[in-house]
């Protein structure tokens, strides 16, 4: 049977309109979905989007689910210490995992292991389990740190996504944009999409 769960991670890098989009087409894809969010995702949150999530799970899940129209009952918004999460162990947590937006400073802690918090500790959990750790990177330029720890998570089976929208399904809105980035985000997590049209198939040039 599909294991339909998968843990998303914001934290605070730009790109919060990524985490955001990425967060629906999961749930519209009937995902559980367990949820963890830096303190500094929540203020590019604010700042990107325009959206205030309280720093409590319980209401940040709440206004989430608001905000996204959302009735169900697949998210489930994790504490930054709550080591009881089902992410927290390799007995639990889902072999998937996305953190989406990525900043440098987030990168560096999963690249050395540092599990100081749970949205690492998760992290880190994939990675040993050796499940799927995709990391949409957002940073400009890269220095030779970065790179390096890119590297070594990359060469430890992670998949490094920058966040680097293609320009040749030719967007007309930001949207369109964000919408190229979360559709090759699926495709790697093997969830169904028809955000953008394909290579080759939908699309050819005039
Ligand atoms: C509006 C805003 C945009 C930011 N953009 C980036 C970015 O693109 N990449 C990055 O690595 N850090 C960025 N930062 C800095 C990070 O938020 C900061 O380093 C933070 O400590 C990261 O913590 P976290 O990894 O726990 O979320 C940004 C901060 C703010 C407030």
């Amino acid at each position: 049977m599909q294991d339909k769960r998968i843990t998303l991670a914001w934290t605070g890098a730009s790109g919060a309109p990524y985490g955001l989009r990425l967060l629906e087409c999961l749930l519209a894809a009937d995902y559980q979905v367990y949820l963890l969010i830096s303190s500094a995702a929540r203020v590019v949150l604010a700042t990107e989007h325009g959206l205030k999530l309280p720093a409590g799970p319980e209401a940040a899940q709440a206004a989430l689910a608001e905000h996204l129209n959302y009735s169900g009952d697949k998210l489930t918004v994790c504490g930054k210490e709550d080591w009881f999460s089902p992410v927290a162990s390799g007995s639990a947590a889902p072999k998937k995992m996305v953190v989406c937006p990525c900043s440098a400073g987030t990168l560096a802690s999963v690249a050395h292991g540092l599990s100081d918090n749970l949205l690492e500790r998760a992290a880190d959990v994939v990675l040993k389990e050796r499940g799927q750790l995709l990391l949409v990177v957002r940073e400009t330029p890269f220095s030779s740190l970065h790179l390096e720890n890119m590297l070594k998570l990359s060469n430890l089976g992670a998949t490094i996504m920058p966040a680097a929208p293609g320009f040749y399904h030719q967007p007309k809105s930001i949207d369109d944009l964000v919408d190229f980035m979360v559709a090759r985000i699926l495709d790697h997590l093997g969830v169904e999409q028809g955000l953008v049209p394909r290579w080759g198939y939908d699309h050819r040039p005039s």
